[in-house]
């Protein structure tokens, strides 16, 4: 493991060793042994907890993310449905996080007014992720420790305005006074240099860390990644106000047909966005189907390896961006 390069907001608030963060992917994507892989690897990652509606299941999954880091910080990915019953699924497994020393949450979808307050009662730090620098003015008005914000090339939701991550990059850290976390599209080293430059504290990656050797999904499906170059990421349900990024496969390509149709109703898009479609993908590998979250971060991905091999790389990458810096400027 490389040595600390950075130390910023996010790595002192949260106690890691690099400002890299691995966010949540569901259902059951990202579990202990994955999460536990990037923290070991100096980041921080999240189990997520719609992932594991039985509590045994989901309990079982924060002690083993606990023995596997031997003590050190991991996290939850707590994403909050904007339908009924959404808070109130999140709140029943709030106690096994806090009974367990979860040091942090990543909360995603509709607001985490409801939930801040008990989590950081218990001392869990709270970072609340959004599409767009507008809802994080309002998430830091909650309380939260920090702020996500995922532009447009994100995999799974960016929102519905389309912001790059270079925009808010650049504008987040004008406007907002907490620590701030770009993701969207990053998946380089030298992409963590330039949001650091633009006042950011850390990133967030996803679609770069699908070929990660410790996540379970089928190698297929890794492989996907490898030789993928970006362009064969879509946004998709955008009639129903739901963008998504995916994988252009079967499935993209029907939600893309009710797009184009202006279809509003979501009965006719479940039968090809249903969650137990991508689940099936990751586990026999035929990606064929399936709402497969993907954006073009894929093009950084170019081999299977560990979650340490591609931080190493990533932080050298970093380095080399810095140096790089340095070499430019004028007159010393
Ligand atoms: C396969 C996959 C599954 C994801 N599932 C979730 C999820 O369940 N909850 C969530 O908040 N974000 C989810 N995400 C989004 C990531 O946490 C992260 O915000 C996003 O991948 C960052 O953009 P990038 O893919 O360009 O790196 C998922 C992403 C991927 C690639």
């Amino acid at each position: 493991m490389r040595p600390a390069l950075f130390r910023t907001r996010i790595t002192e608030l949260l106690g890691i060793r690099h400002p890299i963060l691995a966010g949540g992917m569901g259902p059951k994507v990202s579990d202990a042994r994955y999460v536990a892989a990037v923290v070991n690897a100096g980041g921080m990652g999240f189990i997520v907890g719609a992932g594991y509606s039985d509590p045994v299941e989901f309990r079982a999954q924060l002690v083993q993310c606990r023995e596997l880091t031997e003590g050190k910080p991991f996290g939850v990915n707590f994403y909050i449905s904007r339908q009924e019953g959404g808070v109130d699924r999140v709140k029943r497994q709030i106690d096994i996080v806090i009974e367990e020393g979860v040091a942090c949450v990543e909360t995603a979808g509709a607001s985490p007014e409801a939930v801040v307050p008990l989590l950081k009662q218990a001392g869990i730090k709270v970072l609340h992720k959004v599409p767009a620098v507008r809802y994080a003015l309002s998430a830091a008005k909650l309380g939260v420790d920090g702020v996500i914000i995922v532009g447009n090339d994100c995999g799974g939701h960016p929102g519905i305005y389309g912001i790059s991550s270079m925009v808010q990059a650049a504008h987040a850290a004008q406007v907002i006074d907490l620590p701030i976390v770009i993701g969207g599209g990053i998946g380089s080293g030298r992409q963590l240099a330039a949001v650091l430059a633009m006042g950011a504290d850390a990133v967030l990656m996803g679609t770069r860390m699908l070929v990660s050797e410790e996540l379970w999904i089928h190698r297929a499906a890794k492989e996907l990644v490898v030789r993928g170059d970006g362009t064969e990421s879509v946004v998709v349900k955008k009639a129903i106000r739901d963008h998504h990024r995916v994988f252009r496969n079967a499935s993209a390509e029907a939600a893309l047909a009710l797009d184009d149709a202006k279809v509003t109703d979501f009965e006719q898009y479940r039968p090809h966005v249903m969650g137990a479609l991508a689940h099936q993908a990751y586990v026999s590998g035929d990606t064929s189907t399936g709402m497969l979250d993907y954006g073009p971060a894929a093009v950084f991905a170019d081999t299977v390896e560990s979650a340490e091999a591609i931080f190493d790389r990533f932080i050298d990458d970093a380095r080399a961006a810095d140096d790089r810096l340095g070499s430019l400027r004028a007159a010393a």
